[in-house]
């Protein structure tokens, strides 16, 4: 049974004045404990798919389920990070990293222990009284990663979460997730607009269409799972088949000479007037 399903989902957002689609047809299935990536165009509609899966969008049309029941409101094993990592500027890093639980009214000393347990897991131990913007880029992101691990969840959705950071300590963190992933038993959905990333972190690398956004084709990728994998030859090979199909897949939205244009991709942008 797969943690996460879309069953031909559609999404429209509608406006006063125009409607967008910003999903159409949209299916995949992830297995529980599987890493995902997601790549595709800006607008394709990767944000909107995570949303729905957290609980916090209704599809229009088709279903998204977690573990065979019907997705239809957030749900306390899935944890969200989003772009801006939605830390609490007014509560310091251990607050911010036990927000989660005290939401979820955990008692006072599980509390306190995941919540430790996580700030090490992140290496924020020694950062527990800082507020956060006494911290680097780097270390919010962590810290919004702690929040996340102290849950517990068998569901962790990213929604472009390193995009902010130097190549460097992008890949530390890169590393950094792998290695929990690992240690944990959850599923993971990353959306990325690498594809270094998405090769690192995807055990399959979800590719979307332009918008409205549909799964254009998905890349295996057995070869993930060790942090050494970066310096491998298999590794480059890897991002050269995705860049690959990645360009064929842009190439096909511009309506280029030897793309398929009769399907009208380009003729349809996906937006009317509502
Ligand atoms: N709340 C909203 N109301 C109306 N339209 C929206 C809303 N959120 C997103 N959209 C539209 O839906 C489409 C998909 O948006 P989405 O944010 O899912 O794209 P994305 O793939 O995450 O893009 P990016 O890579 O730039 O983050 C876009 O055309 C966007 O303008
Ligand atoms: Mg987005």
């Amino acid at each position: 049974m797969p943690m996460l399903s879309y069953k031909d989902v559609f999404l429209t957002y509608r406006g006063t004045a125009v409607s967008v689609k910003a999903l159409s047809h949209f299916s995949l299935d992830i297995d529980p404990g599987e890493p995902v990536a997601i790549i595709g165009p800006s607008g394709c509609g990767k944000s909107t798919a995570l949303l729905l899966a957290a609980g916090l969008l209704q599809p229009t049309d088709g279903e998204v389920s977690i573990a065979a029941s019907k997705v239809t409101k957030p749900r306390f094993e899935t944890a969200l990070i989003l772009q801006d990592f939605g830390l609490l500027p007014w509560k310091t890093v251990y607050d911010n990293a036990a927000l989660g639980l005290r939401v979820r009214k955990f008692k006072r000393s599980e509390i306190r222990q995941r919540t430790e347990k996580a700030l090490q897991q992140a290496e924020l131990a020694d950062f527990a009284r800082l507020y956060p913007a006494e911290l680097s880029g780097g270390m919010r992101q962590r810290l919004a990663l702690a929040r996340a691990l102290a849950l517990d969840v068998n569901l962790l959705l990213m929604d472009e979460p390193l995009s902010a950071l130097d190549a460097l300590l992008r890949e530390q963190l890169q590393d950094l997730l792998l290695q929990l992933w690992r240690t944990s038993a959850y599923a993971q959905v990353l959306v990325t607009h690498s594809i270094e990333e998405a090769v690192f972190l995807g055990r399959r690398i979800i590719i979307m269409s332009q918008r409205p956004g549909r799964v254009a084709h998905i890349v295996d990728n057995p070869g993930m799972g060790s942090t050494d994998f970066r310096g491998e030859a298999a590794f480059y090979t890897k991002c050269q088949e995705v860049r690959a199909v990645l360009t064929a897949q842009s190439l096909k939205g511009a309506g280029v000479a030897g793309a398929d244009v009769a399907t009208g991709a380009n003729a349809d942008a996906g937006v009317s007037r509502a």
